[in-house]
């Protein structure tokens, strides 16, 4: 008898769980968002090494803090999939890297194809699926990447106008959310989520 009650009871939880229907565009979104991150961390390194070879200092440090800040978004989207039960499958990062002008503009057109399109997508599908985790990890990406396309594109014009020696010299990155600060205008708590800036990372 007893053992009836707990097969009834096991059945009903799996039942229950059978009911949650699973948030598939998230998923694959997620998935899509940690491809698009890990090859832009790769990326922006192989565009850092790059600007230094050429004298371009300073472009080269911002290279170096999105290459931070995208790495973590890859971190907190991988999270956000392994919450729901769900794995990231092998892929290998692939991208060109050209002069330091061409790589500047191919950075604007990846956080301009991310801003524009790809994250306001994804957050449609992570609210509509009620997927937290991913919404917040989404959100975080598509703030960091709107201060991405305007440093690269404050970043190409210096370059464009011979006046490098005016760019940031420094950037700050939030360990949590990967928020990318000038160092020399950061708030006291990060933007995004609240994070103190003593923990701030300088990549
Ligand atoms: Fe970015
Ligand atoms: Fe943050």
């Amino acid at each position: 008898m007893k053992n009836i009650f707990f097969i009834a009871l096991i059945s009903l939880f799996a039942f229950t769980g059978c009911n949650q229907p699973k948030p598939v565009k998230t998923i694959e979104d997620l998935k899509a968002g940690i491809k698009g991150e890990t090859t832009a961390s790769a990326k922006y390194a192989a565009f850092a090494q790059k600007a230094r070879e050429e004298g371009n200092a300073n472009v080269a440090k911002l290279f170096d803090a999105a290459s931070k800040a995208e790495s973590i978004h890859a971190a907190n989207h991988k999270k956000a999939l392994e919450a729901l039960g769900e794995k990231m499958e092998d892929f290998k990062p692939e991208f060109e890297v050209k002069t330091t002008a061409e790589n500047l503009q191919a950075a604007i057109d990846g956080e301009t194809y991310e801003v524009t399109t790809m994250y306001p997508q994804f957050l449609t599908d992570a609210k509509a699926e009620k997927a937290d985790k991913a919404t917040k990890s989404f959100t975080w990406a598509y703030d960091t990447e709107k201060k991405h396309e305007k440093f690269y594109t404050a970043a190409l014009a210096s370059l464009n106008a011979n006046t490098e020696n005016t760019l940031p010299t420094q950037y700050l990155v939030c360990p949590v959310c990967g928020n990318t600060y000038d160092k020399a205008m950061v708030d006291e708590k990060c933007s995004f989520c609240q994070t103190d800036k003593a923990k701030f990372i300088e990549a």
